[in-house]
Formats: C-alpha cells, structure tokens, sequence
C-alpha cells in the first residue's frame, strides 16, 4: 500500500478494528503473506473456529497479502487500535517487544521439538503476555521453519561465499548482526518490496524459509538456495490491546481458542508446504546446496554474544531456553 494512502486512513480513521451491528462484531485482521501460504490457511482456521465458537457473534474479515501495509505499518495500527488482529515475524515484533529478540538469536534452538516444548511452554507463554504493555498480546505461535540464504548469482556454500553480497533481511538488529557477521552486507528491507529488489539487483540474495521463499515467487529470481537453517523465527498471531480490553470474559476464551485451533492447523499446513515448496523450487531449477553447517553457526557465534553484552537482562530467558 501507498505509504501516504496508510497515513491518510490513520488520520481520518477509515479503517475500524471491529466493525459492530447488533448481533455480529467483526474483527479486522491483517497479514502481508500471499494467501497460499500456510499462515493464511491458518488464519482461515482461526475464522472458522472463531465464528463456530461464538455461533457467529465474532466474525473475521481478513486482509492478506500486505493490504494494509508492512509488518511494521500493521503493528502500528494494532496499537491504535484501527486493526484487531496480525501475524508477524517475531524478529518485526521484537523492535516493539524486546524479548521476542531471543527467539532470532542464530542456532538457538536445537530442533523443532525444542523450539516448540520452548514457545508453548512457559518461556513462550510468557513473552506472549509481556507484549500487552506495548498494546500487542500474543495469541499463538505460528512455525515458520528455519531461514536458509538464497542467492540469485553466485552459490553461497561456506561464509566466505557471503563477502561483498548484499543481503535483504528483515528489519531487525539480530538479523542484520548475523548476516554481517557471517561476511555478508545486512540490507533491510520489506518483505513485499523483495522480489522487485531481487529482479532489479538491488540486493544479491535474501534469506528465508522454503514456503516464503517459494509463496512469494522469490525462486524465479534466485538460482542458489544454501540451507544452512541460520535461525528459526516463529511467526506470532497477536491482538491489540485496545481490541482485546474491550471484550467481554467469554468473547477473549473464544479468541483464545480459535487461536489455539488456528496454531495446530497451521503446523500442519506448514510441513505438507515446506515439502511441496522443495519441490517446486526443484523442478524450477534452482540449486540446492546442502552446506557444512557448523561453518556457519561457527561464524554467527558473536551474535549471541554481543547481545547479551547490550541484553544481559535477557540472559535468563536464554538460560531457560537453554534447559528446556
Ligand atoms: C517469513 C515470515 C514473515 C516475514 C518474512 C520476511 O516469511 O513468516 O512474517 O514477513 O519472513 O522475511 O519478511
């Protein structure tokens, strides 16, 4: 969306969070992935349930593909209460709530198993709730696999291969800290400006997982795709605080459960798509290079230090994630 047609529906409120008639209140919610990703199916989901809960007292109405703006853009309208509902990077939302910032350190996590007993036990519970004073509660966790780095003219297969490349990533200080560290050049960017940026050579490469890389179309302009799995970033579904205080105790059980119904529909969306994005990726030509995998968290291991030296009030969580 035009930056000044966001700033024009923020000034005169055009865009409502909830649309109310007698019977029927609707939530806004907003998302910039395309609307075969795997996220928007689960967000199909979250309606579903949402509505069948309620027996149609709440009611969805979704805006996909980046309709109402970046990442950012949305978060913003979430606070001020123009939106209900989001889905976003935990690496976009953790430049609002700074503990989500652990879950992009590089290689933190040492399998999926891990990452979910960590996101759906206490630790991940708890960073979902901190996000209400900054207007932003958590509903759920989203997978969202592993980020690997993909190029569209050189192969990168050990981090040397980085040096001199630019590499578009989310706007995010972790992010930014590891790619730099590994020898690449950090460029953030959005997500919904990336391909344009690919095509253009305006950045060499990109990083992300195979259902993105895939959903997005950012294959046909990248021939190399390194699957070093650098971090595993969750996705977070997330509801404004200005919205969610105005619900009544039986309308917020009812999100939380569809949130929750939402969360295990979209696991299982997410693994039947990162198979099937392999493939198309594949069949389209581009280079899968499986990497020594250890070079690279060998060189990303600065990352984790540096930020606990500017962080260290983060060091618990990290200890927490550590033990699980
Ligand atoms: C992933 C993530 C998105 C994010 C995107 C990005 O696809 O699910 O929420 O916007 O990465 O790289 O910007």
């Amino acid at each position: 969306m035009k930056k000044s047609v966001f700033y024009i529906l923020i000034l005169f409120g055009c865009l409502q969070s909830c649309k109310e008639d007698q019977s029927t209140k609707t939530l806004y919610l907003a998302h910039n992935m395309p609307q075969t990703h795997s996220v928007h199916k689960g967000i199909l989901e979250f309606q579903k349930a949402l509505r069948l809960k309620s027996e149609g007292k709440l009611d969805v109405k979704i805006f996909p593909d980046g309709q109402l703006g970046s990442e950012r853009e949305v978060l913003e309208l979430l606070q001020i209460g123009s939106v209900a509902i989001t889905k976003v990077s935990a690496a976009t939302l953790s430049n609002f709530v700074p503990e989500y910032h652990v879950f992009g350190i590089p290689y933190l996590f040492e399998n999926k198993q891990h990452q979910f007993d960590v996101l759906e036990g206490d630790v991940g519970k708890s960073i979902l709730e901190k996000g209400s004073q900054f207007w932003l509660r958590g509903l759920c966790y989203y997978d969202a696999g592993s980020r690997s780095f993909y190029t569209s003219k050189k192969a990168i297969r050990t981090p040397e291969d980085l040096k001199g490349l630019k590499i578009r990533v989310m706007n995010n200080q972790m992010a930014i800290n590891m790619v730099n560290s590994m020898g690449g050049s950090a460029t953030p960017l959005a997500f919904g400006e990336l391909y344009t940026a690919m095509q253009q050579g305006v950045v060499d490469g990109a990083e992300n997982n195979p259902p993105s890389f895939v959903s997005s179309n950012h294959y046909e302009v990248s021939k190399y795709y390194t699957i070093d799995q650098h971090s595993s970033v969750p996705d977070v579904l997330l509801i404004g605080t200005k919205f969610w205080d105005k619900l009544s105790k039986q309308e917020k059980k009812w999100v939380l459960e569809a949130a929750e119904v939402s969360a295990k529909a979209q696991k299982v969306f997410w693994n039947a798509s990162v198979e099937e994005s392999m493939s198309i990726a594949k069949a389209a030509g581009v280079e899968i290079i499986i990497p020594e995998k250890s070079l690279f968290q060998e060189r990303s291991k600065s990352v984790l230090e540096n930020f606990i030296k500017v962080h260290p009030e983060m060091q618990p969580i990290i200890n927490s994630i550590k033990k699980q």
